[in-house]
C-alpha cells in the first residue's frame, strides 16, 4: 500500500491567485488540508472588469508568499508533496504564466512530477471532492469565461453538447449590471437587487431558445437591457430593481429550457441511467438559478448537485484534485509544457464562438 498521496495545486487563471493542498484519504475520497484565496476583486472594481496586465502583476506579487502560507496551513512539509499541479489553461496568459511557471519551479526543486490541468477540468470535477457522484454526469459550467454543457462520461472523457455563441453567463450578469450602474462583479448585485424587483415588468428576449440544441447566446439580452436602460429618462432604485429581476427571470428560463434540452441528449445516450446533474461556476452561487435546479430535479428524479460556493468560483482545491486524479493515472507533463491561453475540455469541441447556429 502506497502512502496517501498530496497534490499541491496553483490557480492564476484570471483574476484569483489561489493555491492548495488535497491529500487523498481513500481512492474516492480526499481532503482538502488547505485552500487560500487571494482575491483581486478590489483591483478590478475600479475599471469593471478584469484588466489581464494588472491581474497578472496581482498573481506574480502574491503567488510565493500564497505557497507558504498554503503549506504551513496544510501542516505538511514541502517534501511530502507527491506533485505540483497548476491551470495551464484556458485563461489570460500572463496569469497562467505566473502559476505554470511557480509550479514548474517547485516540482524541479523537490524532484517531483509537474501536472498540467486544464481549468475546466478542475470545475467539471470540483463536486466530486463533497460528493460521492458516479460517472457519468451532466455538468452546466457557468462562469465568467465559460458557459457549457459537457456530459462527463468518466475521468479524462468529456464531450462537450452546448456552449455560448457569445458571451458567457457571467459576462452577461457583469455587463446588464455595468449599465445599472453596480460594482463588480454583478452578478451577486444583481442577485441582491432583483430581490426588490418585479420579475414580470420586463420582457426580455431570449436568443435563439426555440432552436433544438444546447447553446446558448446572451448577448442580444445584454444589448435589450442596454437599450431599456438608455430610453428610459428615470433610473430609480425601483427601475433598476425591476429590470434586474426580469433580467434574472429571462435568464432562469433560458437555463431551464436549454438545461431540459441537455438532459434529453444524456438520456439519449444513457437510457439506463440515473441522470445526474452538475451545476458549476460562480454563477451557479445564483439562488434563485439554484432552485430551478432544485425544482427539476424533485419533479424528474434527478440527482442534483452544486459544489459549495468557495468550490464553485475559481480555487486551486479544484485543480489540486484534478491533478491528484491526473497523478493516480500517471498522467503528468513534462516541464515543457506551454500554457494553452485557448484550451477545450472536449478537444473535438468546434469552436463556436461568434458563429452562427442554423437551427435544427
Ligand atoms: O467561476 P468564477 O468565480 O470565475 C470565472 O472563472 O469566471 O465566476 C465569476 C462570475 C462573475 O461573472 C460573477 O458575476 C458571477 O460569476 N457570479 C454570479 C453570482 N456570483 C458570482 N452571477 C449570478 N449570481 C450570483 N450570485
Ligand atoms: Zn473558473
Amino acid at each position: 500500500m502506497h502512502k496517501n498521496r498530496i497534490v499541491l495545486g496553483i490557480e492564476t487563471s484570471c483574476d484569483e491567485t489561489s493555491v492548495s493542498i488535497v491529500k487523498e484519504k481513500t481512492k474516492f475520497e480526499q481532503e482538502i488540508l488547505s485552500n487560500i484565496v487571494n482575491s483581486q476583486v478590489k483591483i478590478h472594481e475600479k475599471s469593471g472588469g478584469v484588466i489581464p496586465e494588472m491581474a497578472a502583476r496581482s498573481h506574480s506579487t502574491v503567488i510565493d508568499k500564497l505557497i507558504i502560507t498554503a503549506v504551513n496551513k496544510a501542516n505538511i512539509k514541502l517534501n511530502e508533496i507527491d506533485a505540483v499541479a497548476a491551470t495551464a489553461g484556458p485563461g489570460l496568459l500572463g496569469g497562467l504564466i505566473v502559476g505554470v511557471v511557480a509550479a514548474k519551479t517547485l516540482a524541479s526543486v523537490l524532484n517531483k512530477p509537474f501536472i498540467a490541468i486544464n481549468h475546466l477540468e478542475g470545475h467539471a470535477l470540483s463536486a466530486k471532492l463533497e460528493h460521492k457522484i458516479k460517472y457519468p454526469y451532466l455538468l452546466l459550467l457557468v462562469s465568467g469565461g465559460h458557459t457549457e454543457f459537457t456530459i462527463i462520461n468518466g475521468f479524462n472523457d468529456y464531450h462537450r453538447i452546448g456552449t455560448t455563441l457569445d458571451d458567457a453567463l457571467g459576462e452577461a450578469f457583469d455587463k446588464s449590471a455595468r449599465v445599472l450602474g453596480f460594482k463588480y462583479p454583478g452578478g451577486p448585485e444583481i442577485e441582491k437587487h432583483a430581490k426588490k424587483g418585479d420579475k414580470n415588468k420586463y420582457k426580455f428576449p431570449k436568443p435563439i431558445i426555440s432552436q433544438k440544441n444546447c447553446h446558448f447566446s446572451f448577448s442580444g439580452l445584454k444589448t435589450a437591457v442596454a437599450h431599456t436602460v438608455a430610453s428610459n429618462k428615470n433610473i430609480n432604485a425601483k427601475f433598476k430593481n425591476d429590470i434586474a429581476a426580469s433580467f434574472q427571470k429571462t435568464i432562469c428560463d433560458i437555463l431551464e429550457i436549454k438545461t431540459k434540452r441537455a438532459i434529453f441528449e444524456f438520456k439519449n445516450k444513457y437510457p439506463n441511467k440515473k441522470t445526474t446533474i452538475v451545476v458549476a461556476g460562480g454563477v451557479a452561487a445564483n439562488q434563485e438559478i439554484k432552485k430551478i435546479f432544485k425544482n427539476m430535479g424533485k419533479e424528474s428524479n434527478y440527482d442534483v448537485f452544486f459544489p459549495s460556493l468557495y468550490l464553485c468560483t475559481d480555487n486551486a482545491a479544484m485543480i489540486a484534485y484534478a491533478g491528484l486524479e491526473r497523478l493516480r493515472q500517471k498522467k503528468i507533463n513534462s516541464l515543457k509544457f506551454a500554457p494553452k491561453p485557448r484550451w477545450p475540455l472536449d478537444k473535438d469541441a468546434a469552436f463556436l464562438k461568434g458563429k452562427r447556429i442554423d437551427a435544427k
